[in-house]
Formats: structure tokens, sequence, C-alpha cells
């Protein structure tokens, strides 16, 4: 498939916990049960997506700056490290794919710390506080950006 039809969905730290994690912020699905949710319209809009979790920022860092070679756009939801990580930042606006920033929760509605996103300038927008949906949301951006 060309490159610009596949996306790389990147999941960020304690995102493997989804569903046993603050529930009652996050939501009950698993992280599989979202991965499956986020396959189904990949196969919906006819692209392909490869996903990944990580709970190492230089992982991350290495997927963000080898991503152009594979994959015309990202979607991240890079938790914690939104809020702190100045180097996957820097990889994202490196990578020069469009990227498209995702939040399970809203994270204005929250504590201050999490109400600055270190990454969204290096994103193309950002999409937060639909649960689950988000990374749907994101997908659809994400998608509409390549076309
Ligand atoms: C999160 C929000 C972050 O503040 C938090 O650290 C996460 C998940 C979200 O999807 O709502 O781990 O990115």
């Amino acid at each position: 498939m060309a490159k610009n039809r596949k996306v790389l969905v990147l999941h960020g730290p304690n995102l493997n916990l989804l569903g046993k994690r603050e529930p009652e912020i996050y939501g009950r699905l698993t992280l599989e049960q979202i991965n499956r949710k986020i396959e189904a319209l990949a196969k919906e809009l006819g692209v392909e997506v490869e996903i990944r979790q990580s709970n190492s920022e230089g992982e991350l860092v290495q997927w963000v700056q080898e991503s152009p070679k594979r994959f015309g756009a990202l979607v991240i939801n890079a938790a914690a490290y939104t809020h702190t990580s100045v180097a996957l930042r820097d990889a994202l606006a490196a990578a020069g794919i469009p990227a498209v920033e995702v939040h399970i929760s809203n994270i204005y509605k929250r504590e201050e710390f999490r109400r600055r996103s270190l990454i969204a300038e290096a994103a193309a927008g950002q999409i937060t506080g639909f649960g689950f949906n988000s990374y749907l949301l994101g997908l659809r951006a994400a998608v509409d950006l390549v076309r």
C-alpha cells in the first residue's frame, strides 16, 4: 500500500493499563479493545494502520524518527510525555509528516500540569476528551491530511 495510505498509531506510557487504570477517567475498554476499533475504522477508510505502545520515551522518539520512511501520517497519544517531552516534540517536528495529537480525557479540564502540551506545536492538530473515540476522530483527521 502507498505510504500515504499508512498511518502509525502510537500509544505512550501507562496506556497498556487501559481498562484497569482510573476507569472513571479513561473508560473501561482495554488497549486491545481500542486497537480493534482503530483497525476496524482503518479498514472502512481503506488505509493501513500499525499500532504500537511504549512506556519508554526513547523508544517513542525512535519510532517517530523512523516513521516518515514507511508512513504518511501519525496519530499519537503521548500520554504523560505530552506534558514533559521536548525530545518527542523535536522528533515530531523533524519527522515532517502530519501528526494528530489525541487524548482520551480532556486535558484542559484536569490538573494544571496537564493543561500544557509540549507536542501540540509540532502536531497538525489536537483531539482531546472524547474517550476512545478521540483515536477514531484522530485517524479520520490523519487520513484527510494525507489524502
Ligand atoms: C492522556 C492524558 C495525560 O495527561 C495522561 O498522562 C495520560 C493519558 C489521555 O489520553 O487522556 O496518560 O494522554
